[in-house]
């Protein structure tokens, strides 16, 4: 196989995440692999509402046209990502207090937003992250302000503004069996009240050492038993360690100098590499035996140097959760993944 897009042609798309450098193309490298391995782009901030709708009635557009544009020209499936999320809110949003003004914005934002794009975007996700780890909904301004209809509304107001995309709801951890429960009482609310919903998005963004086949294949099989696709939206395997307790400044201080926080700075070891080699093979091999069920598979970014997992959830770390290396080459991971079709 000469391209990850080629290889998994007849059974789902397979996406990345672009950021501005690559919607400018100001990188020769980073465009040639865009181009050559993928056929499903991701925006991975530019459509978000704080930097596309930074103030009331004010719309910063130009990257989200490129994105779109980018994906037109190159004939790239293209996602929108994302209309209704509690993080990277603008701010006169964050700061509202009163239903009728977040209703609005609400509104207004998913009809600009997704009506200018109707019919160049193939799949929204509507609504991102609204669970909490024990399945209840979040309690983000969304529901303090407007209660559990919210979600209903942005749904039908996004299948308004564009009646074909395909309309996702996308959230993290929704894999593991607590939080399932929530994401399927979710999704069934709407199919009963009759509103538009074609699919839900896992987004994987994983551990090296995570044994969670088992959480992935019962979610496969769970949610496209309620008549949703399944989609793997930000895919990626962080190598460090995950701090169970983030005390912001605490975990901060020193850690380049922390081996245990950035053990891998200066490079993978091989035995690191292979680690990451077989646990992509896993995922890819249960994603293929689910093929009928899942219509895309993205990556969070292009390759280890792009990815947010550098500065989250705690900055200035070197990882290396994807399958491109630093240079754009592709790493150990890559082939592991081609060679099982
Ligand atoms: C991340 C981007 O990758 C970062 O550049 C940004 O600073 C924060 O957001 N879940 C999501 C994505 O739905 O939008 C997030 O993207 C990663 C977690």
């Amino acid at each position: 196989q000469t391209s990850l897009k080629s290889a998994f042609e007849p059974d789902f798309l397979i996406g990345t995440a672009l950021g501005t450098e690559h919607i400018f193309e100001r990188n020769e490298k980073a465009n040639t692999v865009i181009k050559r391995e993928f056929n499903a782009i991701s925006p991975e901030n530019v459509l978000k509402s704080g930097p596309i709708h930074p103030e009331m009635g004010r719309y910063n557009f130009e990257a989200a046209d490129r994105y779109v544009a980018y994906g037109q020209k190159n004939q790239l499936y293209t996602v929108g990502h994302t209309l209704v999320w509690h993080s990277q809110l603008p701010r006169f949003v964050q700061r509202m207090n009163h239903a009728d003004s977040l209703r609005k914005f609400m509104k207004e934002h998913i009809q600009t937003v997704a009506g200018r794009y109707a019919g160049k975007i193939d799949s929204w996700d509507v609504l991102n992250e609204a669970l909490h780890e024990d399945g209840t909904l979040r309690n983000s301004i969304f529901l303090k302000l407007l209660g559990e209809d919210y979600i209903q509304q942005a749904f039908q107001w996004a299948a308004e503004a564009d009646p074909h995309a395909a309309l996702y709801y996308n959230d993290y951890g929704i894999e593991r069996p607590e939080k399932r429960q929530g994401a399927i009482a979710l999704i069934k609310k709407l199919k009963d009240n009759g509103v538009k919903i074609d699919g839900v998005g896992i987004q994987g963004h994983w551990g090296l050492h995570q044994q969670n086949l088992k959480d992935i294949e019962e979610s496969i099989l769970e949610f496209s038993k309620l008549g949703v696709k399944v989609a793997f939206t930000e895919l990626d395997i962080s190598v460090l360690p995950s701090p169970q307790k983030l005390n912001g400044a605490d975990v901060n201080q020193n850690f380049s100098e922390d081996p245990h926080l950035n053990p891998y700075q200066k490079s993978l070891p091989d035995s690191v590499q292979q680690a990451l080699s077989l646990r992509y093979e896993g995922l890819f091999r249960l994603f293929l035996k689910h093929k009928d069920k899942i219509s895309r598979v993205t990556f969070w970014g292009v390759n280890d140097g792009q990815s947010w997992l550098n500065e989250w959830p705690i900055k200035n770390r070197t990882n290396y959760p994807l399958l491109f290396d630093r240079d754009y080459n592709p790493k150990p991971a890559y082939y592991s993944v081609l060679k099982i079709k």
